[in-house]
């Protein structure tokens, strides 16, 4: 069907030109001089274009008063210098099509302002809405960003797989897959379930990380990154974890843990960068309603070095704290969610990448440091969120993973792949996972991580 997106035709300037737009009426008000104003939306950009629909037409009184919030349409006309404030051009309807109608008594998004939490109950309407509507656009900015910054740098994109038999972080936070029937499983002799007569013949579970498979893909092509949806059963209702959430993780060949810091450093920039330039009218918007400081953080973030600090200094940092923090401050303790932005917010004032924790808390996969009490891990903290990245230098010395994989309790038989690769070819690697949601939450100032994405997966909410 012939339309041009409103964006486009928001950017011409051949006035007296025929256009024809479609969308979703935003508003409709009816002048007394027998014509009305129409601003339609059709989600390319915040900013509606206003339709000037005359009396005249001749479906004005059957089509046009019949357009309440909410009802599409496609709308031919002139484009026309606009004498109003705040916008260039408008159309000067000919020809006004209506599609569907939205009932004004039953439609929930009427002109007063929603909460976010009503807006979840509501969440396959929720993109019409001006806060959603930019969110989505700067989270489709933030996706294609990431492909452009790893593109432009040699990097191969690598789909991993999204059902496994590994527990990619050790956390035991696994959502099981299988086709057995719950009400009655097959058992074997001992009465556990016998997985063996499940559809792959094993326990499989949806994937935490594709980590381990990039790794085997970075020591072949020196440099890869997946980027897909992962999982987590944990059961935490804060407002930075989601069940699933999108994470982009890129594996590097012959690097070690600085090499990922600066790696990190610059694709937080960059992605940043982009928004800000590409998405000016948005964080516009997000600044004004959301966060009056976000446009001085981002550009804060975008210009500055991100300092750099280990886990010991930060524990040293956090004791001297003249603060009183929910959870005890401890050698051996991971950090929290408060302590990281206490350090990033009150101490720092800037992103900060934390190095060096303690091997008891990490993953198994993580390269012991010489100390023998940590890894070569890290992670990335920014104000508002806290960690936006964890990532690590990983052990590419097969007797020493073997080694941490017994510390930890796991089936080395299980890992053989994993060995395999510090068996043939080994290097020194390293790599990190970016939840994507903590960016677009980063980058928009939204407070809770359900409404920067599409349908929040979270505790008891899987509807939509
Ligand atoms: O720190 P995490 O658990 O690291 C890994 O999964 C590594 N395998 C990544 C790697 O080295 N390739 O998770 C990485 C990032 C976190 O920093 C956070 O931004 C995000 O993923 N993340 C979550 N985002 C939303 N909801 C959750 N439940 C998340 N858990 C982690
Ligand atoms: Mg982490």
């Amino acid at each position: 069907m012939k339309r041009e997106l409103i964006k486009y035709v928001l950017e011409r300037e051949d006035y007296g030109a025929e256009v024809t737009v479609a969308g979703w009426v935003r508003t409709r008000r009816d002048s007394k001089g027998g014509f009305s104003f129409i601003e339609l939306n059709d989600g390319s950009t915040l900013t509606g274009l206003q339709i000037i629909a005359d009396g005249d037409l001749p479906n004005y009184e059957s089509d046009v008063l019949r357009l309440s919030i909410g009802s599409a349409v496609r709308v031919t006309g002139i484009l026309t210098e606009s004498p109003a404030k705040g916008q260039r051009v408008e159309i000067k309807a000919t020809e006004v099509e209506p599609f569907g109608l939205a009932d004004p008594e039953t439609y929930p998004l009427q002109k007063k302002r929603v909460s976010f939490e009503h807006l979840r109950e509501i969440a396959h309407l929720r993109p019409r809405t001006n806060t959603i509507g930019a969110v989505a656009r700067v989270r489709n900015a933030l996706s294609y960003a990431t492909h452009q910054f790893y593109q432009d740098r040699g990097f191969l994109y690598l789909h991993t797989p999204i059902i496994t038999t590994s527990d990619a972080e050790g956390a035991g936070e696994m959502f099981r897959v299988t086709t057995l029937d719950p009400g009655s499983p097959p058992r074997a002799e001992n009465g556990a379930v016998d997985y063996a007569q499940d559809f792959f013949g094993v326990p499989t579970f949806l994937t935490v990380s594709g980590q381990l498979n990039a790794e085997a893909y970075a020591l072949a092509f020196d440099r890869v990154y997946t980027f897909g949806p992962t999982f987590r059963a944990e059961n935490s209702n804060t407002r930075r974890h989601l069940a699933e959430f999108w994470m982009v993780e890129p594996e590097i060949a012959f690097a070690d843990l600085n090499d990922n810091a600066d790696l990190a450093e610059d694709y937080v920039k960059y992605l940043i960068r982009y928004v800000l330039e590409h998405n000016t009218t948005d964080i516009e918007f997000f600044n004004k309603w959301v966060d009056e400081t976000l446009v001085d953080t981002l550009t804060g973030v975008a210009e500055s070095d991100f300092e750099r600090i280990t886990y010991t200094q930060a524990i040293d940092l956090l004791e001297k704290a003249d603060e009183s923090f929910e959870f005890p401050v401890a050698w051996g303790d991971d950090l929290q969610s408060e302590h990281e932005r206490y350090l990033t917010e009150q101490v720092i004032k800037k992103p900060v990448i934390v190095t060096d924790f303690p091997f008891d808390f990490k993953a198994f996969y993580m390269r012991r440091n010489d100390d023998d009490k940590t890894v070569a891990a890290m992670d990335v903290l920014v104000p508002q969120i806290g960690e936006i990245v964890g990532g690590s230098q990983r052990e590419e010395r097969l007797d020493v993973l073997a080694d941490s994989m017994r510390i930890k309790g796991m089936d080395e038989d299980h890992y053989w792949w994993y060995l395999d690769l510090r068996r043939f070819g080994s290097v020194p690697h390293a790599g990190f996972g970016l939840g994507l949601e903590r960016v677009v939450q980063f980058a928009t100032g939204m407070q809770n991580i359900r409404d920067v994405i599409p349908f929040p997966r979270s505790p008891r909410n899987a509807e939509f």
